[in-house]
């Protein structure tokens, strides 16, 4: 496994793999990994034939109020990982290597940025489809694997891709979960023992939201109504947001999309938790 540090030996090195007419799968990170992460990987090294993986903790989409020196760097331990899984290279470029100081020019990332997510993270989506299109440029991957915890995300690195006709396949990596349903997140780490208890309460939520919806009901405040009941089960749970979306537009409309997306967002204790969830096709 090769480790690079700087874009112009990624470029050289890329640029021999694809005149072998090797296809090459990319995961961008910010590093610390968990199996979810590996997950992706492993989707990306299946389906491709070089696989690149990007470790940079992203200055760009933290907010002024979110702790950017604090997250964690553990990037001994992920390149361990990463070896193991057989992946070709990692990129692990320094803050000067991807932004230069006097930079003004970034990826507006549109309307549906500054709902849900974005309402209460307004520039967060800026940073992460500027950077994102950074590493496109750099990698020039013929695929790329996100997460689909992150479903805002996920739908707009897609509509990026597409608006901006960028030659990149996008493919979504399941959520994995434990057993109780509280989805994988490097932010399940810093719960205590009895806030991970209570953490399942966003899977219940989903789930009951999903079941109405199953139970043939088309009505966005009669969903969203089953999914307060959960919600109202745990107090402790700060909810910033819960509904069903169109998996296709990320619209809320009433009444919902045939092939709606529950998601929800909130706070248990200091820790910030969301996750979403399709019915079963
Ligand atoms: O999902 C993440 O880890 C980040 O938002 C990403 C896509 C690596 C961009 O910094």
């Amino acid at each position: 496994m090769v480790i690079i540090r700087d874009v112009k030996s990624l470029r050289e090195a890329l640029r021999e793999v694809r005149m072998e007419g090797r296809k090459i799968g990319f995961v961008p990170t910010m590093g610390a990994l968990h199996t979810a992460h590996i997950s992706l990987v492993k989707i990306a090294c299946e389906r491709s034939d070089y696989s690149v993986v990007s470790i940079f903790v992203n200055p760009t989409q933290f907010g002024p109020a979110e702790d950017f020196e604090r997250y964690p760097r553990t990037p001994e331990e992920d390149c361990r990982l990463l070896e193991a899984e057989g992946v070709d290279l990692v990129f692990i470029p320094t803050r000067s290597e991807m932004y230069a100081e006097d930079e003004t020019i970034t990826i507006d990332p549109g309307v549906k940025a500054q709902i849900f997510e974005g309402r209460s993270r307004p520039t967060h989506f800026r940073g992460v489809l500027t950077v994102v299109a950074k590493l496109f440029n750099q990698v020039q991957p013929d695929l790329a694997v996100f997460g689909e915890k992150d479903a805002q995300q996920l739908y707009l690195v897609r509509e990026m891709a597409k608006n901006l006709q960028m030659p990149v396949e996008i493919i979504a990596g399941p959520t994995l979960r434990e057993l109780d349903g509280l989805a994988l997140s490097s932010r399940n780490r810093y719960l205590k023992k009895a806030e991970r208890e209570l953490a399942t309460v966003l899977y219940h939520a989903l789930t009951a939201g999903v079941e109405r919806f199953q139970s043939g009901e088309r009505s966005l405040e009669a969903i969203r109504g089953s999914m307060r009941e959960a919600i109202n089960e745990v107090p402790e749970f700060e909810v910033d947001y819960f509904t069903a979306v169109g998996d296709a537009d990320f619209e809320e409309t009433d009444p919902v999309s045939e092939k709606p997306r529950m998601i929800i967002a909130g706070r248990i204790g200091s820790v910030r938790l969301i996750d979403n969830l399709c019915p079963s096709a």
